[in-house]
Order: C-alpha cells, then sequence, then structure tokens
C-alpha cells in the first residue's frame, strides 16, 4: 500500500537525470505493494518540478517522456494506493505545498485530523486543489519551514500538528540536496550508498544501489544529503546510533526471472526459500532463533499462546496450533489481528503472543502487538522483513529469511512461516522440557527432508496446470479439509479468490454435514485434502468418507493425497500426489498444489496475477 522513494545525491553542476532514474526505478520495484496512481517530484535549481499521473507507472514514464525532467541533486516519488479522494492525476502524490508551490511532499498512511488542519490553512490563504487528506501536511510543512527556515525544524513542528498514520518524505526550493522525512506507524528505511543517500517504504525501492541500511524509530526524523544522514527525534535531539543493518535480499529477487509472474516464480522458489529458513538453526546440538531476547525463565512460565495475524499469516498460524499444543501441551488460541484488539482478551504477563506477517507492517498486527505488550505479554514476531515495525516493536524476532515477495498473494512466505511456527515450536519443547533432545532431533530431521519433498510436488506443476486450465470457467470451489488439512483448504480457497475472482470457500471437513454440504450439485469441483493414511488412521478414514459423500452428490472431486494412498482412488476424478511426510508436516506440500491451481486459473483468465484488483501487498492501514 502506497510506495515511497526518495534520493539524494550530489549537486552536479549540469542538471542530471540520476535523481529521477533512482526513483522510477523504485518506485518500479515498490509496485508489488499495490497503488493506483504514482507521481515525482524533483528540485531543478529553484524548481520544484511535479510529475504524477492516475494509472500504472507506464502512465507517467509516459508523461515524462514527452515532458523530460531533471533534477539537481533530490528526488521523491509515490505509489498511492486511494483513501481520501478518488485516484486521479490530481490526487496522486507528490503534492505542492506553500504559496507558491516551493515544497513538494508524498505522504503513506492516514491523517485523521486533517479536515481541521484544511480548514485552518485555508483560513491562512493556501490553496488545495486535491481532496486528500496529504495535501494539508504539504502545506503545514511548508508554513513551518516560512516561519523557521529550517526544513527538518518544519517537518517536526509539522508531525507534532498531525493524528494518525504517515510516512513523508519532503524537499523544499530553499533546502536544495536535501530530502527530509518522518514517520510514526508507517514504514520507513534509509539506504545508505557512497555519495548518495536513499529512502523508501521497504529496502526493494533500493535494493540494488546499497546493502546497508537504518532503521528510523517511531517518530523520529531523518535529514538526507548526498553525504550525510541526521536522525533526530520528536524533541529534536540527534540519535547518535541509529540502527544499522545489512540487507540479505538479492536484488535479483525483485526481477521475475523468466516466469510468467512474480507468483508463479515465488511458487517454484518454495524448496529454496524453506531451506533458507531453516538454515543455521541448530548449533551445538540445540535450536536456536534469530533474536530470541526472551529470558528462557519467562517462556518456561507461559500458560497461553496467542497467534495474532491476518489473512494468509493466520492459516499459517493456524498450521502452528496443531503443532505447539501437540509439542508443548500449552493452550493455544489463533485469532485474526484485528478482532483480538477490540474484544479485550484475556492477556497476562504469562501469555506469549505470537505475531506473525510477512510484510511486518499489517496495521492491525501492529495495533495488537501493541495492546498485548500493554497488557504486559512479551510478545515474538515471525516475520520475513527486517527494520519492520513488528519485529521492531516485539520482545523477539524470528525471521523466515525467504527473500522479498513480490506477488500480493502470499505463497512462499506462508511456508516460511509454518516453519518459523515449528522452530518457535520446537525451541519452546526445547527450553520446556516437553521433547528430549532426540526428540527435537529426528522432529528437525524430517524437516530437514522437506525442501526436496517440496521440489518433488513442483515437478508435478504440469498437472495441476493442465486442472487449472480445463477448469478456467469453475464459478465456484470448495475446499475440505480436517485437522492441518483445514487451515490448508481456507489457504487454498483464499488463494482462489484473491487472483481469479472466483467465489471459493474452505471448510473442515466435519462441518460439511452441518450446513455447506447444502452448497454441493452435480459439477460442484470440490479440493480434499487428505491426511496420512500413516498417521492417525480414524483421520483418513473420515476424510476418504467425506469425499465419498460428497461424489455421491455428484461432486467433481479433486483429490491431494499422499502417494500410495490407494484408498482414495474409487472416489475422486482427480488425484494430485504429495511425497509422505509426518501429519503435522503435510501443510507444507498439500497447499503447493492449490497454489498452483489458484495462480495458472488466473494467467488462463488474463488476469493480473501480482496485482490483484483491490489489493495491496503491505496493508498498512486498519
Ligand atoms: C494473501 C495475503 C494476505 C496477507 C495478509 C497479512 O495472499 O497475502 O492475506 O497474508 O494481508 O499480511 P502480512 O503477512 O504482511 O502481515
Amino acid at each position: 500500500m502506497c510506495g515511497i522513494v526518495g534520493y539524494a545525491g550530489p549537486q552536479h553542476p549540469e542538471p542530471t537525470t540520476r535523481p529521477l532514474d533512482v526513483a522510477l526505478q523504485g518506485l518500479a520495484r515498490l509496485e508489488y505493494r499495490g497503488y493506483d496512481s504514482a507521481g515525482v517530484a524533483t528540485l531543478e535549481g529553484e524548481r520544484v518540478q511535479v510529475t504524477k499521473r492516475a494509472g500504472k507507472l507506464q502512465n507517467l514514464r509516459e508523461v515524462l517522456g514527452e515532458n523530460p525532467v531533471t533534477a539537481g541533486a533530490v528526488a521523491i516519488g509515490h505509489t498511492r494506493w486511494a483513501t481520501h479522494g478518488a485516484p486521479t492525476d490530481g490526487n496522486a502524490h507528490p503534492h505542492h505545498g506553500g504559496y507558491d508551490g516551493e515544497l513538494a511532499l508524498v505522504h503513506n498512511g492516514i491523517i485523521e485530523n486533517f479536515a481541521a488542519l484544511r480548514a485552518e490553512l485555508e483560513r491562512d490563504g493556501y490553496t488545495f486543489t486535491s481532496d486528500t487528506d496529504s495535501e494539508a501536511a504539504a502545506h503545514l510543512v511548508a508554513r513551518e519551514m516560512q516561519r523557521t527556515g529550517d526544513l527538518t525544524a518544519a517537518m517536526r513542528a509539522a508531525t507534532a500538528r498531525l493524528e494518525g498514520a504517515f510516512t513523508l518524505l519532503a524537499i523544499h526550493r530553499d533546502a536544495p540536496g536535501t530530502v527530509v522525512a518522518a514517520r510514526r506507524n508507517s514504514p520507513l528505511v534509509v539506504g545508505l550508498g557512497e555519495g548518495e543517500n536513499f529512502l523508501g517504504s521497504d529496502v526493494a525501492a533500493f535494493v540494488d544501489a546499497t546493502q546497508e541500511a537504518l532503521e528510523i524509530d517511531q517518530d523520529q526524523v531523518v535529514t538526507v544529503t548526498a553525504d550525510v544522514v541526521t536522525v533526530t527525534d520528536a524533541e529534536g535531539q540527534e540519535i547518535t546510533d541509529p540502527r544499522r543493518y545489512a540487507i540479505d535480499w538479492d536484488a535479483r529477487a525483485a526481477q521475475k526471472g523468466g516466469y510468467a509472474s512474480f507468483m508463479a516464480k515465488e511458487i517454484h522458489e518454495q524448496a529454496s526459500a524453506v531451506a533458507d529458513t531453516l538454515r543455521g538453526r541448530i548449533e551445538g546440538g540445540t535450536l536456536q532463533l534469530d533474536d530470541m531476547s526472551v529470558d528462557e525463565s519467562v517462556l518456561r512460565s507461559i500458560d497461553k499462546i496467542v497467534v495474532i495475524a491476518c489473512g494468509t499469516a493466520a492459516h499459517a498460524g493456524s498450521v502452528a496450533k496443531y503443532a505447539i499444543e501437540h509439542w508443548c501441551r500449552i493452550p493455544t488460541e489463533v485469532e485474526l489481528a484485528h478482532e483480538f484488539r477490540y474484544r479485550d482478551p484475556v492477556v497476562t504477563e504469562k501469555t506469549l503472543v505470537v505475531a506473525i506477517s510477512q510484510s511486518g507492517e499489517t496495521m492491525d498486527t501492529l495495533m495488537a502487538v501493541r495492546h498485548a505488550r500493554e497488557q504486559g505479554a512479551k510478545v515474538v514476531a515471525l516475520c520475513n522483513t527486517r527494520g519492520s515495525s513488528i519485529p521492531r516493536e516485539s520482545d523477539a524476532a524470528l525471521y523466515l529469511h525467504v527473500g522479498p515477495e513480490i506477488a500480493v498473494a502470499s505463497t512462499k512466505a506462508y511456508l516460511g512461516q509454518i516453519i518459523a511456527s515449528y522452530l518457535l515450536g520446537l525451541y519452546l519443547a526445547q527450553v520446556r522440557g516437553n521433547l528430549f533432545a532426540d526428540e527435537i532431533a529426528a522432529l528437525m530431521e524430517d524437516l530437514e527432508q522437506i525442501p526436496a519433498q517440496i521440489q518433488q510436488v513442483l515437478d508435478r506443476a504440469d498437472e495441476v496446470e493442465q486442472l487449472a486450465r480445463a477448469m478456467r470457467d469453475a464459478t465456484s470451489v470448495l475446499f475440505l479439509g480436517r485437522h492441518v488439512g483445514y487451515p490448508t483448504a481456507m489457504e487454498g480457497a483464499l488463494k482462489l479468490k484473491e487472483i481469479a475472482y472466483i467465489h471459493a470457500e474452505g471448510f473442515a471437513a466435519g462441518e460439511l454435514k452441518h450446513g455447506p454440504i447444502a452448497l454441493v450439485e452435480e459439477g460442484q469441483p470440490v479440493f480434499v485434502i487428505v491426511p496420512s493414511p500413516h498417521g492417525r488412521e480414524s483421520l483418513h478414514a473420515k476424510v476418504v468418507s467425506t469425499i465419498q459423500e460428497v461424489r455421491a452428490r455428484g461432486a467433481k472431486t479433486l483429490v491431494i493425497a499422499e502417494e500410495g494412498d490407494e484408498d482414495v482412488v474409487p472416489y475422486s476424478d482427480v488425484v494430485l500426489r504429495v511425497p509422505r511426510t509426518r501429519t503435522l508436516f503435510a501443510p507444507l506440500l498439500t497447499v503447493i498444489p492449490l497454489q498452483i491451481f489458484a495462480c495458472e486459473l488466473a494467467t488462463v483468465k488474463g488476469l493480473d496475477v501480482d496485482q490483484p484488483r483491490n489489493l495491496a501487498k503491505s496493508v498498512t492501514v486498519e
């Protein structure tokens, strides 16, 4: 949701295209976040030039092709996901601020008190040309600049007046060579280059230019020139040791690498992604986690776990519940983050909250993390994005290490989240003594086999793609699963809804007779996820009866079953095979055909697989 990029380089005697090129490349790499308009601003001499267009980045490039723009040393850019005001040219960012348009500003987030600010600024004679909340911030910073003559002080004073969530970047006619930024409840990172520096909503904005980044904390202001980056707090005190970190994402991960879509690429990367999540976790015979700074005595004292997350991450949390309860014998609840926060949950110092988030910026999850910590709970974040808000505001973090996920629909991060949950569960079992070291080692050994098994499933992608192509006209698909197959069914349905726009529902197979079976009619496609016949016998038998029940009512049964499971064959129209693994690890394999199915079906329907309508990659507003 909204992408932001900023650049400060050296002042050239002649105008240069470097600032604009960096801004446009950064915006292209942030496209995955979802947007409906785009724009850039540069400073050439005393002129603040803003170019912006509704629609895709290509529209902006075309205007810039017709009316080329050069720059002195700085540029800012923005991709907007409309909240206040329709996605039009006028509402696109950057916005001019000041009586003469002497400032340009981009904004990510929502300014809650913008109406009062706008009225106040209009009384002062400032002219508004858009319906956005952001334009109020632009004029506010410009007014403070007029008062103080210092863009950093102006940004600080302006942000003190703002309520809500924001990342702001501004350039000003009287501050050549400088970009000033601020953040509250919205992401911002700084990229440290050689003789040039960068700003971005996430490191994807500048990952091909530098591997060094700085975290910017809540309510901090950062002033960036070609050579100097200065971070100050809300009182104007300099932060002398802002947190620096190395970016371990490869710039190539932000390219399609020959696949038709990022989603297809990310599905096919899952074997190596999971191997990366697992890498280096065992040291000296014991399990190690990244930033596990919660004291072991605290972990031993917890009497409840609450997993909070949204969407796909919540499905990973549902898988985690089965594993953690089984291994650790700690009651574990899974709750959608937006529901958790508003229902006055029972959380104490003995509750461990596990926040799962690919982006680390999902506002619903971040708010739930804060709420949990206010109640005294310890929070562990399972996250893919270093430097993002959720791990920063948690007590401990375990990173997924699956690399950047560009497609809006989450795939490899989902598998990374499940693995990370298992690692956390095993770590707790180790610390609390629920499992012996040899039991943990045996489980880890089986987990180590998973990347190769994922590859075996991927090697059969053709079969699933053929099925998807044959079903391109389907209007409704049901998904059924039991035990850990239930979250897999939910995830399969979510994938199909979000990228192929097909009505899809996931159910617990046992729930079928309590209502959903009424939906089954002649030809209704039903995916059934079958547990291993080598696991719990009764579980397997019950799911096989489910297949029979829906088949008897005319359903087309699409069955995902373990290799060698012959019991399903008589009742299946199609059987998609996965290798044998432990019951608890099966979700890492059984979801893959469902991801491929959704991806291929959306592709044959000619849809935008990576940027489905109405969706954003990172949901940074509640
Ligand atoms: C679905 C999807 C979303 C996200 C959800 C949480 O494919 O991507 O449902 O899983 O918005 O996002 P994160 O994990 O970034 O908190």
